[in-house]
């Protein structure tokens, strides 16, 4: 089997099926020939990120923005660099451009496809940095070869930086924290950014305080989200994009709920709370952010 072969047996991402609102439907439709870029698998040609932004602009890949307000909050607050966002979600992609059009936002381009296929087609040393924002834990062992966090996947994504360029990561996911470190730890092109790394100490120093009562309850909250992972109950759960953030779960089961307490800095964890953040908060899960730079 070939590369691409091999990549497309083991997807970092299940497909959802998603229902398309007549805003996004509409937007996708207005917007996508200005802002789009179809990921093909296979196809390797390479993309010309000053044609595409049309400038020349330090720029930015995010990897699965989901619904893309993060993507577009932190473009809109952000124009001098580009943000380049690649999600396989069709309604996210319908709401990210719906987004773009209302903010009148000129330095975003949104792919749709598999990002492990998109990364082939961008030259080395072009991004400034890349985000990967609570990407999908797959948390059964037979899974971790799906992560988009491993090795192989490292090596091509910090190839795309410039020194000193960022690849930013963020998870919910306690044991997927500790394998992205040993992982990102142990590329010899990447240095960890120390400030963040203490940060991230203090935040899960915090979080392990929380009662052993409120563990048991997000493991099982966990294994209910991730049913959809074993594949025939996954068609029957509604697309949970789609969903409002405060529905997913009955009022007695939510966790923490860190709007109640201290605001949470968007400075310091370097971008905005994302909606899988937020779920993730509401479980009691502790919220680790990894900034690693090339070197
Ligand atoms: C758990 S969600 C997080 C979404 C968003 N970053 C957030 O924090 O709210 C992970 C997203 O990554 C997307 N994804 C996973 N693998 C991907 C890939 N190889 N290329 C593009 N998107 C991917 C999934 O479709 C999903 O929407």
């Amino acid at each position: 089997m070939d590369d691409a072969g091999e990549r497309r047996a083991v997807r970092t991402f299940h497909p959802r099926r998603g229902r398309m609102s007549k805003r996004h439907a509409e937007a996708l439709a207005a917007l996508w020939p200005k802002y789009g870029l179809t990921v093909v698998d296979g196809d390797r040609t390479a993309v010309d990120l000053d044609e595409l932004f049309g400038r020349v602009a330090p720029r930015v890949l995010e990897i699965g923005f989901g619904m893309g307000d993060v993507t577009a909050a932190m473009a809109a607050a952000d124009p001098g660099r580009d943000y380049l966002a690649v999600e396989v979600h069709t309604p996210g992609i319908g709401n990210l451009l719906a987004l773009v059009g209302d903010g009148g936002l000129t330095n975003v381009r949104v792919a749709h496809g598999d990002a492990m296929e998109l990364v082939h087609r961008i030259a080395p040393g072009r991004l400034d940095a890349i985000h990967v924002f609570f990407p999908d834990p797959w948390p059964k062992a037979r899974h971790h070869k799906r992560r988009l966090i491993q090795p192989g996947n490292v090596v091509l994504l910090r190839q795309l930086l410039r020194v000193g360029g960022v690849l930013h990561c963020a998870t919910d996911w306690p044991e997927y924290a500790e394998a992205m470190v040993a992982t990102l730890d142990s590329d010899s092109g990447l240095v960890r950014d120390e400030q963040q790394a203490q940060d991230t100490e203090q935040a899960q120093d915090t979080e392990q305080a929380q009662d052993t009562e409120q563990a048991r309850h997000t493991e099982q909250a966990q294994d209910t989200e991730q049913a959809q992972d074993d594949g025939p109950v996954q068609g029957k759960k509604p697309p949970e994009d789609d969903r409002p953030v405060r529905d997913k779960r009955p009022a007695q089961d939510n966790g923490p709920v860190r709007d109640d307490g201290p605001r949470r800095d968007d400075e310091a964890a370097g971008r905005p709370e994302t909606k899988f953040e937020k779920r993730g908060v509401r479980a009691g899960r502790p919220i680790a952010d990894l900034v690693y730079r090339r070197v």
